[in-house]
């Protein structure tokens, strides 16, 4: 049972309490656009908004990857850039900074975070080998079975639901777990795939309960666990808030506490870190370590930049630092709250509760009279760009993909259309205005038609899919 209902963002932080803790310095213009424009721009983007140009959106709302503002001591820390293809300064000093935020011992850099996932799944999986996860992420789930293994989710079941209440709906089902070691055997298993704020469930938190109950299980059977770090500070904002002992805690101690659990991580810096490019990985494990560091040579670069500039490691290491403040955090999902309370204040569902990095719209309680096939997410996704220039993302059957050994769809429960707010970049006006256009979309959902696939890469066919209007 939950432990405790989720409260809304005024009983949490006080009125205005989650107003931001910086200012603006330097301003970027954004482009207004007449719908006749959006029209245009959307027929030549397939109806994908991975493929619309940014310079015809208004409101990119597309994805919190790699679009946070740095703050003026990264801009700063980009002029302290040591361009060594060998031994960068900005190296150790992005090491020095995951070690003490993250507590793991072993560093390797990457370009991203699918560079990481990509070594790690190549380092340990062997073929065959199950891994288990709490829900999967495209890229993630990709270079797991790019490498051999065979993913399966072991979320709780209140993760598929988008209306259920349940305050950690990231949590891992520990029945599910023990079926599968029962199953197949502890051997078979190649690791547990854990993530805080589960993207693809909606931003939901797993709680430190949880992962130390899994720790424990794990520990009986010789199970490695490996967290996706990606939002992790999110995840540990949720555990403050929600979770019995931790309300006088601080985010770097939530963090550090958490990751103690675990074994390893991969990150996609693009995040939590406040940075445009990076990833990482660290590990305990020194013989683990030794592979990825040759690996990284292969596919990344040297494993002192593993793909980066000297001046991006600094960012990163100085990101890593603003990203556990306390107040950064608080206004950071703060502005998420306030888009998704006003949302649900008129009516319109979204998954709940409400996440760290993103507003979800439930998709298939917008259009109700659209077949899955005829992808309501991505028709949402393209029914707000058109009204308004917002720029949202699809995570919904085109995300999923197809079934590796059978070829169908996989026809995931959740078909949802994800609002996802950059850190640090928009303003409390700009989140009024994307209220008042999913509005507008949900009044007009009765007659809206849907969408037919025209065009389907092999791999993470919802990055270059294009689609035509049914
Ligand atoms: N893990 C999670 C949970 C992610 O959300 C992402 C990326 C990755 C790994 C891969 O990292 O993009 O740096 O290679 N998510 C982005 C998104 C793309 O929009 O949610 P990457």
């Amino acid at each position: 049972m939950p432990e405790s209902t989720p409260k809304t963002m005024g009983q949490q932080f006080g009125r205005r309490s989650w107003a931001e803790p910086w200012k603006i310095k330097m301003v970027e213009p954004l482009a207004v656009t007449t719908r006749e424009q959006r029209q245009k721009a959307l027929e030549e983007a397939g109806y994908n908004t991975f493929l619309l140009r940014s310079e015809d959106v208004y409101i990119d709302l597309l994805t919190d990857s790699g679009t946070s503002a740095m703050s003026d001591r990264q801009w700063a820390g980009l002029m302290l850039g040591d361009e060594a293809y060998a031994g960068s300064r900005n190296f150790y000093r992005l090491e020095a900074a995951i070690q003490n935020i993250y507590g793991y011992k072993y560093i390797v850099p990457t370009h991203q975070g699918r560079g990481a996932e990509h070594l790690i799944s190549q380092a340990v999986i062997k073929k065959g080998q199950i891994v288990p996860g709490n829900m999967y992420f495209t890229t993630t789930r990709l270079h797991q079975e790019l490498a051999g293994g065979i993913f399966q989710d072991v979320i709780i079941d209140e993760a598929h639901d988008p209306a259920n209440l349940h305050p950690f709906k990231g949590n891992v089902d520990l029945d599910k777990v023990q079926s599968i070691i029962d199953k197949y055997g502890a051997e078979n298993i190649a690791y547990i795939s854990v993530a805080g704020t589960v993207n693809m469930a909606g931003g939901q938190p797993i709680s430190m309960a949880n992962i130390k109950a899994l720790r424990a299980l794990c520990d009986k059977y010789g199970i490695k666990i490996y967290l996706d770090a990606t939002r992790m500070m999110e995840n540990a904002f949720f555990i403050q808030q929600r979770e019995e002992g931790y309300a006088d805690k601080t985010i770097a101690q939530i963090v550090k506490e958490f990751c103690s659990y675990t074994d390893a991580a991969w990150m996609s810096a693009k995040k939590d870190n406040l940075v445009n490019i990076g990833g990482w990985l660290a590990v305990n494990d020194w013989d683990l370590f030794e592979e990825l560091r040759n690996l990284v040579v292969v596919y990344e670069g040297l494993h002192t930049y593993g793909g980066l500039a000297g001046r991006d490691m600094e960012a990163m290491a100085i990101g890593i630092e603003e990203s556990v403040d306390d107040q950064h955090i608080r206004s950071r999902v703060g502005q998420v709250l306030y888009l998704g309370e006003l949302l649900l204040s008129w009516g319109i569902p979204i998954v709940q509760p409400i996440g760290g990095h993103a507003i979800f719209l439930d998709a298939k309680a917008f259009y109700p009279h659209l077949k899955q096939v005829e992808f309501p997410a991505q028709t949402l996704a393209a029914e707000l760009y058109l009204d308004s220039g917002i720029r949202s993302m699809e995570r919904g059957i085109v995300s999923a993909g197809r079934d590796p050994k059978t070829g169908d769809h996989y026809y995931p429960k959740l078909e949802l259309t994800r609002l996802t707010i950059p850190r640090r970049v928009y303003t409390q006006a700009h989140m009024d205005v994307v209220a008042e256009a999913v509005k507008a979309v949900y009044d007009a959902r009765e007659t809206t038609r849907g969408l037919k696939m025209v065009y389907e890469p092999k791999y993470l066919r919802f990055f270059q899919a294009r689609f035509v209007r049914l």
